[in-house]
């Protein structure tokens, strides 16, 4: 007989892997389609040795793609590669936002003697990606600082942009075509017992605050 249980757990990884592909693949892809948009306009004024430097960022970005896409396959977590890994993964994605972009981003790391758990790491990295990959695509800023804090029982992770800002009260949390992500950042973060605020006006630029309790150690 078919346990009850497992249609629920089934459920909840296809979801789990929708999420991650989401998050982790499509801040890359974003990156790239936006990088090929623009060089279609300027193409014609950029030197060759632009051209190939543009070429290199974007071939790097598809390479980063592929890595997320094949870990998230495998299920290969942040936990694999140990606990500093991962905010070379977040400085890593950064960089290339950054460079495909041409927006500058600024991130601040925490000090490197608090660890956190895998969970920790997924959610932080998944919702630093969303919130810039935002600013950067809707925002249209020209800059985006990212600050992660990390106490004794608390992490707190700030991303704001210098963007357009929307009307957060009039958008819809993922019920209609506009997206998955300001949604699934609240999940991500309420999933860990913490919450995330959204604070954004139009024409003011976009400040968003995850607070996660941390167990003590
Ligand atoms: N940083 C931001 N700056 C301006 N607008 C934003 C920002 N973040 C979100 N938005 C607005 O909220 C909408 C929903 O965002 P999201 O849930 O991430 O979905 P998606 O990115 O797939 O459209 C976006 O379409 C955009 O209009
Ligand atoms: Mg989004």
């Amino acid at each position: 007989m078919q346990s009850k249980v497992e249609p629920y757990v089934l459920f909840e990884e296809r979801n789990r892997i929708a999420e991650e592909i989401h998050d982790r693949i499509c801040p890359h892809l974003f990156g790239i389609t936006y990088a090929v948009h623009s060089a279609e306009q300027d193409w014609s004024g950029m030197s060759s040795e632009q051209h190939l430097d543009l070429l290199r960022e974007i071939q790097q970005a598809a390479a980063e793609a592929t890595r997320e896409l094949r870990k998230t396959i495998y299920d290969l977590s942040a936990s694999e590669h140990g606990d500093a890994s991962w905010l070379c993964g977040v400085e890593s994605l950064l960089a290339s936002q950054a460079k495909l972009s041409g927006v500058r981003i600024r991130f601040r790391p925490p000090a490197p003697d608090r660890r956190v758990t895998v969970h920790h790491q997924k959610a932080l990295y998944r919702i630093i990606a969303e919130a810039t990959g935002n600013a950067i695509r809707h925002g249209k800023c020209s800059a985006v600082d990212v600050r992660l804090t990390l106490r004794r029982c608390s992490a707190t992770l700030k991303i704001w942009d210098n963007g357009k800002g929307f009307d957060c009260g009039a958008t819809r949390l993922g019920n209609d075509d506009s997206g998955h992500g300001l949604r699934n950042m609240k999940t991500l973060a309420a999933a860990l017992g913490g919450s995330l605020q959204i604070d954004s006006e139009e024409g003011r630029g976009t400040c968003i605050v995850a607070r996660l309790p941390l167990s003590d150690g």
